[in-house]
């Protein structure tokens, strides 16, 4: 049997068009095909070109179960490398990023390697005058991703030596992206340099259904809205001006579930999700005149409208980001164990817009997005319950029902009747079952 015979196999009768087996998320087996028949197979999030400036300039990442290094080059190139050095083995950094100088030294004997993985120099060459080793051979350099691109600045790097390009894979998901850089008066933005990484005690699909999951925040997150809610009123009160921004991160989980009806979400192909927005962000405060008469210089008014009017609150790029482009968020997901996810959460600088406009995007991170917050870790709670007792003997199946068999397809693109339909959950899992299939990619 080959591995996509086996895969098939081994996932067959566990995906219905409304439900899914528990062992998706529980299985040793099925998490080991995950990571060849997907991570290895599509395109995964490296890192944004804002991280490696200059020469030199690294960030450490992985592919599934692989360590990469994403590097910057001469001139202004970028390579994705097996972060392992081809001499013994030895991983070349455990930074999380930095700059390697000229060259990358292996700190075990010293081998030398340029950006793009090939061999520079090698302690006592002589000891390898008249064997069979190579400078040239590409056992002997650091090995690179079969595949790398950008989109906008954001780098993707694939396994894969054949399969879509980055732009078709992208397909409907290039919206995260558009949106985000367009809302730059220069059409840019900059990564702010640290992120917080998260390791959850749950599978990665539990975190990406989450996302696009419209029925819970109101309910899982009622409390803090509520508690932010009567910050807001009392402000008001007492100053008669609307509370800041900010404090409607927080209030906004207070929507009532019929509101989350009216949102509208769409599958696109390879597994990408998108959720319609729900949060007011263009309050008439000076902050936000000023941002609109820059945008304005620089777009036009028509264009303008248009770009802050575009009505997204959270993009998947399936399987591996969680990109929420109209605050300069992004989450990338990386799977470490069918109950063991790592996520990093990181946020952007749109390029050219004054600085109040910036702080907006660094209290959603730390409000909503951050570990510490009562948000994330609601969600944190609800993602390592659902793990225990999917774990459990107490049923086999995992509940995908609402509103199944009443999306609407067209142009290869499935949209939803109600904000608070499943379709991300089913959409996703039919990508799932393609990629396991030897599909998709
Ligand atoms: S293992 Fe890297 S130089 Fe020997
Ligand atoms: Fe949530």
């Amino acid at each position: 049997m080959d591995g996509n015979t086996s895969s098939k196999t081994l996932i067959e009768g566990l995906v219905d068009s409304d439900r899914v087996h528990k062992s998706c998320y529980t299985s040793d087996e099925i998490f080991d095909q995950e990571i060849e028949h997907i991570f290895n197979k599509s395109w995964i999030y490296a890192g944004h070109e804002s991280q490696i400036k200059n020469k030199g300039d690294f960030t450490t990442f992985q592919i599934g179960r692989q360590p990469m290094i994403l590097v910057r080059g001469d001139e202004g190139a970028f390579h994705v490398l097996f972060n392992r050095c081809p001499h013994r083995g030895a991983m070349l950094t455990n930074w999380h990023m930095g700059n390697a100088g000229h060259h990358f030294i292996c700190s075990y004997h010293a081998w030398q390697f340029n950006f793009d993985g090939s061999v520079h120099a090698i302690p006592s060459p002589k000891g390898y005058d008249e064997t069979r080793f190579e400078k040239s051979d590409p056992d002997s350099c650091m090995k690179a991703a079969p595949r790398v691109a950008s989109y906008r600045g954001f780098i993707f790097a694939s396994l894969a030596e054949e399969g879509p390009d980055l732009e078709t894979w992208l397909s409907g998901a290039k919206a995260a992206f558009d949106d985000m850089c367009d809302r730059s008066p220069e059409g840019e933005v900059e990564v702010v340099q640290t992120c917080f990484r998260v390791v959850q005690n749950s599978n990665w699909k539990i975190f990406l259904e989450n996302q696009l999951d419209a029925l819970h925040p109101s309910i899982t997150h009622g409390a803090a809205g509520k508690a932010a809610a009567d910050v807001e009123e009392e402000i008001k009160a007492e100053t008669g001006e609307d509370a800041p921004l900010h404090y409607h991160y927080l209030s906004a989980f207070t929507t009532p579930i019929y509101k989350w009806d009216g949102l509208e979400t769409a599958g696109h192909p390879f597994g990408h999700c998108m959720l319609q927005g729900y949060m007011g962000l263009r309050p008439t405060d000076p902050d936000t005149l000023e941002y609109e008469a820059v945008m304005e210089k620089a777009y036009g008014k028509e264009r303008t409208e248009e770009i802050l009017t575009t009505n997204i609150h959270h993009v998947l790029v399936y399987p591996c980001l969680s990109v929420q482009s109209p605050l300069q968020q992004l989450r990338a997901v990386r799977p470490l164990g069918p109950n063991k996810t790592l996520t990093e959460i990181w946020h952007f600088r749109l390029k050219g817009a004054p600085e109040p406009i910036y702080r907006r995007s660094l209290q959603y991170y730390n409000l909503v997005n951050s570990p510490s917050t009562m948000i994330n870790a609601d969600d944190l709670y609800n993602f390592w319950r659902c793990q225990q007792g999917l774990e459990s003997e107490g049923g086999d199946w995992v509940s995908f029902h609402r509103n199944e068999g009443q999306d609407h397809h067209k142009d290869g693109v499935t949209t939803s009747v109600t904000g608070l339909s499943e379709l991300p959950m089913r959409h996703m899992f039919t990508a799932w079952a393609d990629y396991m299939k030897g599909g998709a990619s």
